[in-house]
């Protein structure tokens, strides 16, 4: 051993403890049983990362796994399996960085003890940080933010339709049916509630308008919609065999050349899928509900049914709440909030 040894093993110590305690402990959430009358199949085996190819596999379920956000992963798992006719029927599939995979898998193993999943390194990470041009909003940068995008690699092939969803859900209704969304015809590869009146035009730039060479192009042949790319079902067979991850990193290819939007990994999804994608009702996605993404405003329902809660903008309820300055609906989300202590969650 050399005399600087010492200092380095230290060094490591010091640092395997700073990243063993940033990720708090969470409650062990209550186990969910399928209801007798929902006709499910039996409990998929939560003990086999094998089991995302069994059969009794109803349901899939792809999210990432983020340090940062993984009180709202938690939240969000813990309100798929309470209003899930067939809990023990779902597979989760989590993506996350190698650099944290276990840590992240332990402590949502610990959360969930019967929960059947798998956890994935995302091994296109470090080509989508070279392909991330930067956005005005910085958190929508982080790589595994385009993770949704490499389902179609990430996932065994055996697994054909999956629901995708952000961090910062919290559904009120059964997944099961947002997961039977119809995808007719053979080149339907998405479904996500359509938004026709949101304004299209302002999520690119007046430049990727001004050259027909690119928008006409773009869009020949549809009538382009928003949608939102953290709530939708994928029909990941139809996504592999038409090449749609080469389809958008061709297009943050050209983003990084030609600048032709400025927000994160949405804008490649609407240039590939927009007037392409089958309708989910709005229930399915109620956003916005992070809040004014300039001076931190709260927003309300948007009218209709709800069936899934998504805070998407600016705001977490988590650290609203932390913050004691909550928005209204905030306290939806605190009825799944693993990190508060039991009563609060089992008596919602
Ligand atoms: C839509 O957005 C563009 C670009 O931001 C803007 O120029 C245009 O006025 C907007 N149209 C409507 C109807 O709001």
């Amino acid at each position: 051993m050399t005399p600087r040894a010492p200092l380095l093993v230290l060094t490591l110590l010091i640092s395997a403890v700073a990243t063993a305690t940033s990720i708090p402990r969470y409650r062990e959430a209550p186990h969910f049983t399928n209801s007798a009358a929902a006709q499910c199949p039996p409990p998929v085996p939560s003990s086999d990362a094998d089991a995302a190819c069994s059969p009794h596999a109803a349901v899939h379920v792809a999210m990432t796994l983020d340090a940062s956000y993984l009180r709202g992963t938690m939240a969000a798992v813990l309100s798929v399996l309470r209003h899930a006719s067939c809990p023990e029927s779902i597979f989760f599939h989590f993506v996350a960085s190698s650099s944290s995979l276990s840590e992240l898998r332990d402590t949502v193993r610990a959360s969930f003890p019967s929960l059947a999943f798998r956890v994935y390194p995302f091994a296109d990470e470090a080509r989508v940080a070279g392909l991330i041009s930067t956005s005005i909003r910085g958190a929508l940068d982080r790589p595994l933010n385009y993770a949704r995008s490499y389902l179609s690699s990430t996932l065994p092939a055996c697994v054909r339709r999956v629901v995708y969803l952000d961090s910062d859900v919290i559904l009120t209704d059964d997944v099961a049916s947002l997961a039977a969304t119809p995808l007719h015809g053979e080149d339907t590869a998405v479904a996500a509630p359509e938004y026709c009146g949101a304004n299209f035009t302002a999520y690119f730039t007046p430049g990727f308008w001004a050259s027909p060479a690119l928008s006409k192009a773009a869009f020949a042949g549809r009538r382009p919609c928003y949608f939102n790319t953290g709530v939708m079902v994928l029909d990941l067979a139809r996504w592999r065999r038409a090449g749609y991850a080469a389809q958008i990193e061709e297009w943050m290819e050209l983003q990084k050349r030609l600048r032709i939007y400025e927000l994160g990994s949405l804008p490649p999804f609407l240039l590939v899928f927009a007037g392409r994608i089958a309708a989910v009702d709005h229930r399915w996605n109620q956003h916005g509900l992070g809040g004014d993404n300039y001076r931190g405003l709260c927003r309300g329902l948007h009218a209709g049914a709800v069936s899934l809660l998504h805070w998407s903008g600016k705001g977490k309820p988590w650290d609203r709440l932390d913050a004691g300055r909550p928005c209204p609906l905030d306290a939806v989300w605190a009825k799944y909030d693993m990190l508060q202590p039991a009563a609060a969650i089992e008596s919602s």
